[in-house]
């Protein structure tokens, strides 16, 4: 990446990356196409994403594909994007299997076509034992629907034990368990907002919005995301001397 940059210029890579990958139709639109036309431009965006991370090293990426409130849109462009989710499995897992990248899928996969679900299982599985980039891709999750799905198995865990769910953490029952909290948090499409992702583990990851519409996202702007994670000071709560000093 930063091949042109002095070993001291080179930035921080973070463990872990979050992407809301927004604004497909509004790049569509802009050439008077079919909002559908930015979706299938966007597959383009995260294959480059996803190969970029893993050059890095980059341990985990999570990106927001389908949330649970996208259930809303008509029909036509809920269709599409369920279409689009299966071509998309069945012409990359190959290629994601020889990158070494271990698939998993979080949400809730109950309302997807039993197709849909059993390709899933099958590429998660074939990838299963891989050790290098972790991708986990958001299909049909909302952070609301994960807090609550953590909370029922963990209480349920609770009285199967026969211990009380104080002995539990919360973190371990959500989806993301055993992956750490993002650090760095992007979002192309110019919207500041949240939009029922990640809202346990995002407690402390820096955050970045870019204007970029998902599309054209690529790796140069990855870098710019990267760069700026780089520069900032993560405190978590502690005072600024505090993490000068390593204390
Ligand atoms: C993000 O792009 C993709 C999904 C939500 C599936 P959008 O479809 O939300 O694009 P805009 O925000 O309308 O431009
Ligand atoms: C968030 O984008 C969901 C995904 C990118 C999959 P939306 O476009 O659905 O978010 P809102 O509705 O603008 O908040
Ligand atoms: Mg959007």
């Amino acid at each position: 990446m930063y091949d042109s940059l002095k070993k001291s210029e080179q930035p921080t890579i973070p463990k872990h990356i979050a992407i809301i990958m927004d604004g497909n139709g509004r790049w569509a639109k802009r050439q008077g196409k079919l909002r559908t036309f930015g979706h299938k431009a966007g597959v383009g965006s995260l294959r480059e994403t996803i190969e970029t991370c893993a050059t890095y090293g980059i341990e985990v990426l999570t990106v927001f594909a389908f949330s649970s409130e996208n259930w809303h849109r008509p029909t036509k462009e809920v269709d599409v994007l369920m279409s689009l989710f299966m071509a998309t499995l069945k012409s990359q897992a190959k290629r994601l299997h020889k990158n070494n990248i271990r698939l998993r899928v979080i949400g809730d996969r109950s309302k997807f076509s039993n197709n849909l679900q059993s390709k899933i299982k099958e590429v998660e599985f074939l990838t299963s034992e891989n050790t290098g980039l972790l991708l986990m891709i958001a299909a049909n999750y909302g952070g609301q629907w994960d807090m609550q799905q953590a909370a029922e198995k963990m209480l349920k865990k609770s009285v199967i034990d026969g211990v009380s769910v104080s002995e539990f953490e919360l973190r371990d029952f959500l989806s993301t368990a055993g992956t750490p909290d993002p650090d760095l948090f992007i979002r192309t499409g110019g919207e500041k907002r949240i939009s029922n992702f990640l809202l346990w583990q995002l407690a402390y990851s820096e955050l970045y919005f870019t204007d970029t519409l998902w599309p054209d996202f690529n790796k140069e702007a990855l870098d710019l995301a990267i760069m700026s994670f780089s520069t900032r000071q993560r405190r978590f709560g502690q005072t600024g001397e505090q993490v000068n000093e390593g204390v």
